[in-house]
């Protein structure tokens, strides 16, 4: 099936790296601060049961406190220790989708304290699937956990390499890991268990069909309304660059674009189908053609958004994904990218 990719085997880390993730450990039990690598997306951990490393994390990202974080545990046994009432179903999907990405919001225990939830009566939980986070995680020991949040200020762009990590949050941070490129590009799927019926709170990693196939039942999908307005991701406006950035149907992207530039915009397309190959060019454009195939595309996406929106453009246009459900995460990111609250109000 599509996750087993993410698994991970036994950490196989070199000596440099092992004495790093030492430092890190001990960094974390000091009430420090270590970005880390996930599969997903760099995340900013501190020692869940230290609140006042948890409160700098929310410094650190600007982030309002009562968007609750990420608790990242090594091994699917500790999941009673940060959570209770514990559903069969959950179970099940943590023993066929851990270590991957997949976030699992449970009735939390008591060894949650309130600033890691928001003061919510639930906690997200997941086991990362990255050599470095599990090797971390090994380092802490089975009474400590991570929450970590992915590292990057609140409301823009995920992290997915080192480099992004130290560009924005840099010395904010007591020590950044780097275990490369993430390998998923896009956060965590997150599910919860509201009256035991699963359903996805923000898509992610872990594609709605896979979580089906292996419960066996309808997993729903939450709409923006007041249940999912506690996971900030699930925000109308989030994962933005600076550039303005539209989506448009294949049709209409290119005369959309043209517009603009008759406005005098210098304006990117980003393109997945071959439409670009029949324009003619105009000095005023440039095209980006990503992967045609939503797990590559994905894997680039945050990193390509970082790079356009150092460039200088007025305007990114982005070709609306196809509706298969397997680009459900990717369309979901790019309209949150693109909301703009005034754009109701102009023309
Ligand atoms: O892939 C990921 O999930 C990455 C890596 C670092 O693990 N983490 C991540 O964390 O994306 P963050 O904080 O950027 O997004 C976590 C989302 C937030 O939107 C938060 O509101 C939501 O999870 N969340 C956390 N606990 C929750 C809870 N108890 N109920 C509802 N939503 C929750
Ligand atoms: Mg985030």
């Amino acid at each position: 099936m599509e996750h087993t990719q993410y698994k991970q085997n036994k950490p196989n880390l070199t000596a440099e790296q092992q004495d790093q993730i030492t430092a890190a450990a001990q960094i974390l039990r000091e009430g420090g601060t270590v970005a880390f690598p996930t599969e997903t997306v760099y995340g900013l951990g501190a020692d869940v049961t230290n609140p006042d490393a948890i409160n700098k994390i929310y410094q650190i990202k600007q982030r309002p406190i009562d968007h609750p974080l990420i608790v990242h545990i090594g091994d699917a046994s500790h999941l009673d220790t940060w959570a209770q009432a514990i559903p069969d179903s959950a179970w099940q999907l943590a023993s066929h989708f851990w270590p991957g990405p997949l976030t699992l919001i449970l009735q939390r225990s008591r060894r949650i304290p309130d600033s890691v939830t928001g003061g919510q009566d639930t906690v997200g939980l997941r086991i990362p699937a990255h050599p470095v986070a599990l090797a971390l995680l090994e380092a802490l020991g089975p009474e400590k956990s991570l929450a970590a949040p992915s590292a990057n200020r609140f409301g823009r762009i995920s992290p997915t390499t080192a480099a992004h990590v130290q560009e924005e949050l840099g010395a904010a941070v007591d020590m950044i890991l780097d275990g490369g490129a993430c390998e998923v590009g896009l956060e965590s799927t997150i599910i919860s268990f509201h009256d035991q019926s699963p359903q996805i709170l923000r898509p992610g990693g872990i594609t709605l069909s896979a979580l089906e196939s292996v419960l066996d039942s309808p997993v729903l999908l939450a709409h923006n309304t007041s249940q999912t307005i506690r996971t900030s991701g699930s925000l109308l406006a989030h994962y933005a660059p600076a550039t303005p950035l539209k989506i448009y149907s294949t049709k209409h992207l290119w005369n959309r674009a043209l517009a603009l530039t008759a406005q005098g915009l210098r304006v990117l397309i980003i393109t997945w189908s071959d439409i670009g190959q029949s324009q003619p060019s105009n000095q005023s454009i440039e095209q980006f053609s990503m992967p045609a195939d939503p797990i590559t595309y994905g894997q680039q996406l945050y990193a390509k958004l970082r790079q356009f929106d150092q460039a200088a453009f007025d305007y990114m246009i982005i070709e609306a994904p196809p509706e298969h459900p397997s680009w459900l995460a990717i369309t979901d990111r790019l309209q949150r990218a693109s909301y703009n609250p005034f754009d109701n109000k102009q023309n």
